[in-house]
């Protein structure tokens, strides 16, 4: 997703964009911040770095975080939480990195006023994250607080949701500009149905969110926060185009609707309760984007059957249309009898995935199937 993060910063006017792996840097100031945090689909935590040390063990970390004067920060009566990534052969466990870190911060805390400021994974003042790459360790402040892809927009779910971030990079990676017909057909809770229908409405994911980790921070400046807020929801417009969700489980249809409802989107969408093959599309062209069920509560036979299924499907009925396959089941891929024009391979949380592209052309079909 790296590189669709870096495309949206660009477009945000971000300097020094440079991309590594799971992360992308760049430079700005507070507005960039705000406007990061509120209008990024595909980023999940922006940070801010404050210190960089090379430490060899927790020793050294220790008094290198109590170098840094935590009261430019938090208060003793404020609370704060720790998370901690570590890639290193000097540091073997993130728990004990957050603990040393803890230690220092209220240590520091301690010995100037008698009194620290208390932990509180919930809700803390000031989130902390300290990323250790072998001896290198950064320090930075977690400006989002909780995870971006919690939009605000979930309230209940399926059993299978997808990351709201995963899927607004997956609809990035499809090229779908909002101006064309758009298809989920296996839409569960409606994630890719929301995240496409905000792509549409060109309506920031972060608007129906009312909390963000840099609100409680010492510097928050709450006229600029509201001024880029306001000036984001003029922006939204209506959808003119064809969005339409469907599923075979009419108890997920109705969670669709309610967290449309919660992104007050409703009316963007249209949505049935039908079993995939005989699913149409709206008339014309258009992208179909489906998350179909791994299989792994079915039988090898069962789950061959069920992705020829939806190659049959995909041939009868969404010629014109570029359908997205995203599933981490590639034997199963191969029962589709399409022959698939672009493969990416992304990560659902630690689970590998596969999204692949098929042409659904008119007139060329032989050439597209296997
Ligand atoms: C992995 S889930 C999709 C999750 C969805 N992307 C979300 O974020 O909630 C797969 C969905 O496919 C639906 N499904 C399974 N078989 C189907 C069929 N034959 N026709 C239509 N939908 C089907 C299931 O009901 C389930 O909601």
């Amino acid at each position: 997703m790296e590189n669709v993060l870096a495309e949206e910063l660009k477009e945000l006017n971000a300097q020094e964009i440079k991309t590594t792996t799971r992360a992308v840097y760049f430079e700005g100031n507070k507005e960039l911040l705000y406007k990061a945090n509120l209008q990024l689909r595909t980023a999940l935590n922006i940070l801010v770095p404050i210190k960089t040390y090379y430490v060899r063990n927790e020793d050294e970390l220790y008094k290198c975080v109590k170098k840094i004067d935590w009261s430019k920060y938090i208060s003793n009566k404020d609370t704060f939480s720790i998370e901690s990534v570590v890639h290193s052969k000097f540091f073997k466990h993130s728990k004990y990195v957050s603990l040393k870190t803890k230690d220092a911060i209220a240590d520091q805390f301690r010995n100037k006023f008698n009194e620290r400021p208390d932990v509180n994974i919930e809700n803390p003042s000031l989130k902390i994250n300290v990323h250790i790459n072998q001896e290198k360790c950064t320090i930075s402040l977690d400006s989002s607080g909780e995870s971006l892809h919690k939009r605000g927009y979930r309230k209940s779910k399926n059993q299978a949701p997808l990351n709201e971030v995963l899927a607004a990079g997956i609809i990035k990676h499809s090229g779908w500009d909002g101006k064309t017909n758009f298809v989920d057909a296996m839409c569960g809770s409606g994630t890719i149905l929301i995240e496409a229908a905000m792509i549409a409405a060109n309506k920031a994911p972060g608007l129906i969110r009312d909390k963000f980790g840099f609100m409680n921070w010492k510097d928050f400046d709450s006229v600029l926060w509201q001024k880029i807020k306001k000036k984001s929801e003029e922006k939204i417009k209506d959808v003119e185009i064809d969005i339409l969700g469907s599923d075979i489980n009419s108890n997920t249809i109705k969670i669709t609707e309610e967290n449309l409802s919660n992104a007050e989107l409703k009316d963007s969408v249209k949505f049935l309760t039908k079993q995939f093959s005989q699913s149409t599309p709206p008339e014309g062209s258009g992208t179909l984007i489906i998350n179909p069920p791994y299989g792994e509560r079915m039988k090898k036979n069962d789950i061959n059957d069920f992705y020829k299924m939806i190659g049959d499907a995909l041939k009868a009925n969404y010629v014109g249309y570029d359908a997205w396959i995203l599933t981490s089941n590639k034997e199963a891929l191969k029962n589709l009898g399409l022959r698939p024009s672009k493969k990416l391979t992304l990560f659902n949380g630690p689970l590998e995935v596969k999204l692949h592209k098929y042409e659904m052309y008119k007139g060329s079909k032989k050439a597209k199937y296997t």
